[in-house]
């Protein structure tokens, strides 16, 4: 199977994978359930998933991968529709379509958030309840990385830095903690599924660092560069909340040297963990050239 026919095998199994393992939108409380649906079905580039799988590929066979891969984009949907609410970017434009807020109420948003939240780990629990040992690797890569020192700390920081423009160590920490976090965490419960050793793990985590990174500098590009029909969000977002952003520390020149670096980077990791012309290096080079 040729790279783009693989990602696309990847993300069909996804987007099979968020079908089958969420509560069916008649199930009561229905508008909660609509709403939970209506965002994680929105669309969504469905990245986090594919690196799991991806990474889980690398290795030996383990137990199913899915519902890991549907509980990941269940916690990072939550992340978006709570990163929308008018309390935080206050973003009426997600995937395409009204953000949940908008199309529901905030109460109803804020609730569907938290219940994906909370279905991603009830999904780890149950799925791999005869592996327990992998369910609990999985809970804890996740709970870790979702949590207040990670993704949630990077965007207590983003928020708190709007209008202050902290300099370089305070937009890494963001970088690393709202995006790369959960990149690298998807990895590494791929890793966890396929049974890597410890030095695999490890090159895995550096991947997760390299891709998260660059996969957020390209996110701050695309605020300012991109139309709403590519991307499915507002523009200039970032500007008019006065954000921290690879733009506001560095400036686009910078920011495009630092994609190079960190895609030459990633190339090497995949090189050295699954030789030359794997599916994770084309999909590193992808990350770093995206437009939507
Ligand atoms: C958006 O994530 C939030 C960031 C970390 C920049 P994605 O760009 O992966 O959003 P979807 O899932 O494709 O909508
Ligand atoms: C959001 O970062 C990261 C998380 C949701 C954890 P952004 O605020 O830059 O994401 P977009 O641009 O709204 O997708
Ligand atoms: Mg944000
Ligand atoms: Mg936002
Ligand atoms: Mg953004």
């Amino acid at each position: 199977m040729d790279h783009p026919t693989q990602f696309q095998a990847y993300r069909t199994q996804a987007e099979e994978a968020i079908l089958q393992y969420l509560p069916p939108v008649d199930t009561r409380p229905e508008r909660l359930h609509a709403a939970m649906a209506y965002s994680l079905q929105a669309g969504g580039k469905r990245l986090r998933p594919i690196l799991l799988l991806a990474a889980r590929d690398l290795f030996a066979d383990g137990p199913n991968a899915l519902p890991a891969a549907a509980a990941l984009e269940c916690l990072h949907s939550y992340t978006l529709i709570h990163d929308d609410l008018p309390c935080m970017d206050d973003s009426d434009l997600r995937r395409g379509k009204p953000a949940c807020h908008v199309q529901f109420d905030e109460a109803t948003a804020v609730l569907a958030g938290d219940a994906l939240l909370t279905h991603a780990f009830h999904l780890l629990g149950t799925a791999y309840a005869e592996h327990p040992r992998t369910a609990a690797r999985l809970v804890a890569i996740l709970g870790e990385a979702a949590g207040s020192q990670r993704l949630i700390g990077g965007q207590m920081e983003d928020i708190a830095n709007e209008g202050r423009n902290p300099g370089p160590k305070t937009l890494d920490y963001i970088h690393r903690n709202k995006t790369a976090a959960l990149l690298t965490a998807s990895l590494h419960m791929g890793a966890t599924l396929g049974g890597a050793d410890e030095a695999q793990v490890h090159k895995l985590l550096q991947l997760g660092e390299c891709l998260g990174l660059t996969f957020q500098i390209v996110d701050d590009l695309l605020d300012q560069s991109a139309s709403p029909a590519d991307i499915g969000k507002p523009v200039l977002a970032d500007s008019e909340n006065q954000k921290t952003t690879y733009l506001s520390v560095y400036g686009p020149e910078e920011a495009r040297n630092r994609i190079d670096a960190l895609t030459g980077q990633a190339a090497s990791l995949c090189e050295s963990l699954a030789g030359p012309g794997s599916f994770l290096e084309w999909l590193a080079r992808k990350l770093a050239t995206r437009a939507t």
